[in-house]
């Protein structure tokens, strides 16, 4: 595992989107897996600047997100779809069409998970994988639990969760009680990885989650098992290590 110190949320950002820029000037059609939550906001607006710059060119590459709230419209705003598209998407030269998160609105979980398993194999497999990291060590919506899940899988987020993403919502009444996410299994499977933190919120867990037991209470710990892991994290997020 790899650790990259930035100085602040800034030079974090950079950071991390060098490493995703490379990977699509090294490989124009490859599948990148893609995270929300506010920490890569800043790696997407600094992966858009270089567009716009004419330095990226996203036409061939497909995309494959790790998570979906149950039961919110890709209209929704406060869905993941809605954020992708808003945050990097609409702003790039992608073809919208390769671009996967799961279907919120499949009432049937068991459909909707075993369907973006089938889209995620059609892909062939993630090249690169970015990732966030929750407050109790969550990566996707895999929530600390008895086991580590394989593929793709539905959720019932912790109060914990609840009441983080509870700041992008009118009211905690209408945070989502469920969400579909990605396997641990299948985030194993990525070729690379690169997870993004920032804020001295994140450094009890950062050092928990990467220097502590591997355990599935502590989801994101199975990444020390990963042969190509890179941390980029700002100074105060480090600052436990
Ligand atoms: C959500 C997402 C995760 C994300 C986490 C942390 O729960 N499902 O993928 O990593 O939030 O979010 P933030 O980056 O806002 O701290």
């Amino acid at each position: 595992m790899k650790i990259i110190k930035a100085k602040d949320y800034e030079q974090m950002s950079r950071m991390a989107a060098n490493i995703l820029s490379a990977q699509v000037i090294m490989k124009p059609d490859c599948v990148l897996g893609l995270a929300t939550g506010s920490t890569p906001i800043g790696t997407y607006n600094q992966l858009i600047e270089w567009y716009k710059k004419g330095d990226i060119d996203f036409s061939g590459i497909t995309t494959v997100n790790l998570d979906e709230y149950k039961g919110l419209s890709p209209e929704n705003d406060q869905s993941y779809r809605y954020f992708m598209n808003t945050h990097l998407f609409d702003h790039v030269n992608i073809d919208k069409s390769r671009t996967f998160v799961p279907d919120g609105l499949e009432a049937d979980s068991a459909k909707a998970c075993s369907d973006y398993d089938q889209i995620i194999a059609d892909c062939g497999g993630i090249d690169l994988q970015l990732l966030g990291l929750g407050n109790n060590g969550h990566i996707g919506f895999n929530e600390p639990a008895d086991a580590f899940a394989k593929g793709t899988h539905c959720v019932r987020l912790t109060q914990s969760t609840i009441d983080a993403n509870a700041r992008f919502f009118a009211s905690l009444d209408e945070v989502p009680r469920e969400a579909y996410t990605m396997g641990i299994g299948t985030i194993m499977l990525a070729k690379k990885i690169v997870v993004v933190v920032n804020g001295s919120g994140k450094a009890d867990i950062v050092k928990k989650a990467f220097f502590g037991p591997i355990t599935p209470q502590v989801p994101a710990s199975i990444l020390q098992l990963h042969s190509d892991v890179t941390v980029v994290g700002d100074a105060e997020a480090l600052s436990a290590l």
